[in-house]
């Protein structure tokens, strides 16, 4: 294994981590989340402005935090999708500068993949796995039959559940990212307010969250115009039993067709409690076992995409200096470069 530095700039986290024969040694994120949360949201062209104002910084602290000079790096690696255009291109440029300026790898790395891999930081992939990526722009199941082999099997048809939690946590006058407060609430509420599961009977492995914001939002104006008062609480819990339901649901579905011995979470989403619950009550039953990344991993961060890096750099999965970004990348073709460095 080789010494890797490892960029990530998809959202709102800018963030660079270095890695020497798979120990971590340094994992620096500069997190943007106070600059949009009044916004409710990410606003794309504040994220690749700020990226650009922190990124030599973060490389400057990364480097200090690791002890190592840029001449030892082996393999330079960067998140290549999916994510915010502008965004992403502020870390490939980075690292496209230092693979010409050190004639070292560039290695593309696809951001969901990174969240998997994720939990290589804790335990052992295992084959055939089952990975349930739930985060601010994605929802997805995929099933791994090997390693870098990934076949998703269902989606969301419409918006990701992360975006959900953020949206539902705006209507009820919760601060951004939704998820954590929503998350928190959900606790001391009882699911009194009917709200009807998407998708409900069809056979499927997609999920849609949409319809269930929709429901929500509605909802509360009509509770708001009749001039009740909202229990919010409650609102938190009954949302948060259907849209964690859904993803359950697909996912023991899954695991019994696809006979999955291991389950990993990634993603945002993954730090959520019920989630995390729910999923290893269901896997007990099923006698799969089941990785829950470390809290530090759920949100973006470069770590995860040196994890990939180590993979790639073993299979010589390098691109050219023409590298673009690439916003909608399928986690399916991931494999688009093999060796096809320039350098
Ligand atoms: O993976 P991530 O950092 O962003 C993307 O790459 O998309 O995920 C961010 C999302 C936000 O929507 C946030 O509300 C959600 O993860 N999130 C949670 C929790 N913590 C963060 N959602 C539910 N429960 C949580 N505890």
């Amino acid at each position: 294994m080789a010494t890797i530095l490892a960029i990530e700039s998809s959202c709102d986290e800018t963030s660079i981590a270095i890695t020497r024969e798979g120990k971590l040694l340094a994992n620096v994120i500069n997190s943007q989340v106070e600059f949009h949360q009044k916004y409710g949201g990410v606003m794309p062209e504040i994220a690749s402005r700020l990226h650009c104002e922190n990124i030599s910084l973060v490389l400057k602290e990364a480097l200090e935090k690791a002890d190592v000079k840029l001449e030892e790096i082996d393999a330079f690696a960067v998140t290549r999708g999916p994510g915010l255009i502008g965004a992403l291109h502020v870390g490939l440029q980075c690292a496209k500068t230092l693979a010409l300026l050190y004639q070292k790898p560039l290695i593309p790395v696809h951001h969901l993949a990174g969240h998997i891999y994720a939990n290589e930081y804790n335990d052992v992939l295992s084959f055939p796995l089952l990975a349930v990526v739930v985060s601010g722009g994605n929802s997805e199941l995929v099933i791994m039959k090997s390693h870098l082999d990934f076949e998703i099997i269902g989606g969301t048809r419409d918006d990701a559940i992360g975006e959900c939690y953020d949206k539902v946590a705006r209507v009820l006058g919760l601060p951004y990212p939704g998820g954590v407060p929503i998350d928190r609430l959900a606790k001391e509420g009882k699911p009194t307010y009917h709200l009807p599961r998407p998708l409900i009977g069809q056979d499927t492995y997609d999920m849609s969250f949409s319809g269930l914001k929709t429901n929500v939002i509605n909802l509360v104006h009509n509770l708001e115009q009749r001039g009740e008062q909202i229990r919010v609480a409650d609102m938190c819990r009954s949302f948060q039993d259907v849209a964690v339901g859904v993803v359950v649901s697909r996912a023991v579905k899954a695991i019994k067709q696809y006979k999955v011995k291991q389950v990993v979470l990634a993603g945002g989403v993954s730090a959520n409690s019920y989630l995390r619950e729910q999923m290893k009550i269901e896997c007990q039953k099923l006698g799969a076992n089941i990785i829950i990344p470390p809290m530090w991993c759920c949100t973006d961060n470069a770590a995860m995409i040196a994890k990939v890096a180590e993979h790639l750099y073993e299979r010589k999965v390098f691109a050219n200096m023409d590298l673009g970004v690439d916003s909608n990348w399928s986690i399916e073709n991931w494999n688009d470069f093999q060796n096809s460095s320039d350098l």
